[in-house]
């Protein structure tokens, strides 16, 4: 099955749906071919969405929808009661930064929104650290790596992906921390049994309303998997005593705009 449909006279062969593939299948077209993604390569598919919800022309569609191409009108997207769907819908992580810092000011508003986010008994045990320096991202990037070289040949989860990862990086590829210039960890107090969640509540709140203010965001799991056991990276951090990092997340200005909403698994609902 063809995993990716392009319409000829539609593409312009920009190469954006290239770019943008966190799992980089899409060969680019050239004066003779369109974009494709070979047959070897499908199954890497991670089905996002993002080649056809980035393609300006509207020329490319995933063939593996399960429901019908919702469509986003031009104005979608402000948030309001109305179009509050269209808002969350369109959220797309982002992978692909301009080198513009984000100012202090601005990180300051979105982690205000956060503050009201809910949390166990009204606990509030979140508090955070901003990477503001894109120096340091590139460091943090480094000992994420660093902790991928100790489980090349260990027992972990992680052992049979990690090859891959530190190939690309040392290719000059950040898979990591994709270039994004700026970090935001959430740290919670150890031993405090619901903190996790409110964390990952209030990091899913900067999350969603960072598009708002223009600022792209993206999940730094590996990060965040390294920050959880790795000494180097947790020294780095400086994270307070009696605390540990509860997840973490890669934010900057998006280079690419999004021009439609990607297909998603079925709503599965049982009633009682
Ligand atoms: C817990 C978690 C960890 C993630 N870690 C990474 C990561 O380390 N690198 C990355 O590029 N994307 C990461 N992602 C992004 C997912 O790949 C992405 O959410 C998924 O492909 C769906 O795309 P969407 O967010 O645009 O809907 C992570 C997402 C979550 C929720
Ligand atoms: S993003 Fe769209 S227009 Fe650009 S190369 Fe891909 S399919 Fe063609
Ligand atoms: S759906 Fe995602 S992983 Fe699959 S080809 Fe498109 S961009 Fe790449």
């Amino acid at each position: 099955m063809t995993l990716i449909l392009v319409d000829q006279d539609l593409c312009t062969r920009c190469g954006i749906c290239s770019v943008v593939c966190p799992m980089a299948i899409v060969t680019p077209a050239d004066e003779n071919t369109l974009p494709v993604v070979r047959d070897a390569s499908a199954g890497m598919c991670i089905q996002c969405g993002h080649c056809e919800v980035s393609c300006p022309s509207q020329a490319l569609l995933l063939n593996v929808r399960q429901d019908g191409k919702v469509p986003l009108p031009a104005e979608a997207g402000i948030i309001s009661s109305d179009n509050m769907a269209f808002y969350l819908k369109k959220r797309r992580s982002v992978r692909h930064f301009t080198k513009d810092t984000v100012p202090k000011e601005k990180i300051l508003e979105i982690l205000d929104i956060a503050r009201y986010a809910a949390s166990g008994g009204n606990g509030q045990p979140v508090q955070w650290i901003v990477v503001h320096d894109p120096k340091r991202v590139k460091k943090i990037a480094e000992l994420t790596v660093e902790w991928m070289k100790t489980l090349q040949n260990a027992n972990h989860p992680m052992s049979g992906h990690v090859p891959m990862l530190i190939g690309a990086w040392e290719r000059g590829r950040d898979v990591i921390c994709r270039d994004a210039p700026h970090l935001l960890f959430a740290h919670i107090p150890e031993g405090n049994p619901v903190a996790s969640v409110d964390a990952i509540i209030a990091l899913t709140h900067f999350d969603v309303a960072a598009p708002a203010f223009d600022i792209g965001t993206c999940w730094a799991g590996f990060v965040a998997m390294a920050a959880a056991s790795y000494e180097p990276l947790q020294k780095e951090l400086g994270i307070p005593a009696g605390r540990k990092c509860a997840y973490a997340m890669m934010f900057g200005n998006p280079l690419y705009k999004v021009y439609g909403i990607p297909s998603r698994k079925p709503l599965a609902v049982t009633w009682q």
